[in-house]
């Protein structure tokens, strides 16, 4: 990849991976990544923020050589994970005169995790500055924007926030700025879905930190640039805050066809009520997908056919996914078909711990959907409908 300016003196020096398509071999990459890693250039010191995969580390040194950067002083680690940390040593053996700054808590993971000598580090406190000569850097702790140990960069002269994984998204593109905002947006929001979520309540608290500065741009470590910033910090507001959508999701797996006609079946039923039904049959569907569309719904609905004695494996997978995920969901039940009996109902709402939630009456039968249970979808879609009157804002 080339490297980038983004103002004079501050440049994008990082890698696109435009043909990843599996992070922590659990999220699906649609659309590739990049490992982002900015130089600035002060007038008295230099400073590399984050590097890049392991697997990447040749780009970035390239572009370092190709901007003929003879020396680095600093290189500032927002975050442990070895998509941004993970060339640090390589940095260090190159640039040995190198420190890296970050705080006590990343450090100490940094030496775990990479084996770098403890004499490499400087430790920096909470609002902490840096003066790079003409730049000044402030150093902001953004714990739990995923790791416990996260943080941003200020740069206060030119108002960017170096956020790391906050604000970031797993897309592959040339583009330096965000230029296609849809895309952008849906980008970030599976990204938000997948590695954010489950640490709602700490983005709150990190948000309103961060704004307190001047912030013109926000430099993410994935994903492109955002030149101007309301436009994500905006989004997080949406995704963070209580409110939810007059949404279903329906997460299904269905093996001889009497699940997948209670689901059709039910997916008319809440349409007719006025409700937005996003259905996703798990054999087929994409993980990420399902977990984006958890970031706004009130309500899932999971349908199963029973499986010796309990729901089918890809359901309970689906079920532990959102379990850990944390949406703001407020409501969930159940739906499927049984031959001989079974522990679905129990397995599911037994694995939804985490979740603050009310489990409406479910709607299991045995066999192939008569009459009488079209009736009870029919019920289970009217107490939706009406629990959704009480918490969606209208
Ligand atoms: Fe992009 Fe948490 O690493």
């Amino acid at each position: 990849m080339a490297f980038r300016e983004l103002r004079p003196g501050i440049y994008s020096v990082g890698a696109i991976d435009w043909d990843r398509r599996l992070f922590d071999e659990l999220i699906p990459l649609p659309d590739g990544t990049s490992y982002n890693s900015y130089l600035i250039k002060g007038s008295e010191k230099t400073v590399l923020l984050d590097t890049v995969d392991p697997t990447k580390e040749h780009e970035l040194l390239a572009n370092l050589e190709k901007l003929g950067v003879k020396n680095i002083d600093y290189v500032v680690s927002h975050h442990a994970e070895q998509d941004h940390s993970g060339a640090i040593p390589t940095i260090l053996k190159n640039y040995p005169m190198a420190k890296v700054i970050t705080n006590p808590k990343c450090k100490s993971m940094l030496i775990d995790l990479l084996l770098i000598p403890d004499d490499k580090f400087i430790t920096v406190s909470d609002g902490e500055t840096l003066s790079l000569g003409d730049k000044t850097l402030e150093f902001t702790y953004t714990p739990w924007v995923h790791w416990p140990e996260t943080m941003s960069t200020f740069l206060k002269e030119e108002g960017i926030l170096f956020s790391c994984d906050f604000f970031g998204s797993h897309l592959a593109t040339s583009d330096l700025f965000v230029t296609e905002k849809p895309r952008a947006y849906e980008s970030a929001k599976r990204y938000y879905a997948e590695i954010m979520m489950p640490f709602r309540t700490a983005i709150k608290k990190n948000l309103e930190k961060i704004i307190n500065h001047n912030i013109k741009m926000i430099a993410p470590s994935h994903g492109p640039v955002y030149n101007e910033p309301e436009f994500i910090i905006d989004a997080y507001r949406d995704w963070i805050s209580d409110q939810v959508k007059n949404e279903v999701i329906i997460a299904y797996v269905s093996m001889h066809g009497s699940t997948k006609k209670m689901v059709d079946y039910f997916v008319d039923a809440l349409m007719e009520r006025g409700i937005t039904v996003k259905s996703f049959n798990l054999i087929k569907a994409d993980i990420g997908e399902l977990a984006k569309a958890l970031v706004d719904a009130a309500t899932l609905v999971v349908a199963s056919p029973m499986v010796l004695v309990g729901s089918h494996p890809q359901v309970i997978y689906a079920a532990f996914l959102t379990n850990m995920l944390r949406p703001k969901l407020k409501f969930v039940s159940l739906i499927g078909s049984y031959g001989w009996g079974g522990k679905m109902v129990e397995q599911i709402s037994g694995s939804l711990t985490n979740l603050n939630v009310e489990i409406l009456d479910p709607v299991v039968i045995k066999g192939y959907p008569k009459e009488e249970d079209f009736k009870s979808l029919d019920r289970l879609a009217d107490e939706i409908l009406k629990k959704h009157k009480g918490v969606v804002r209208s």
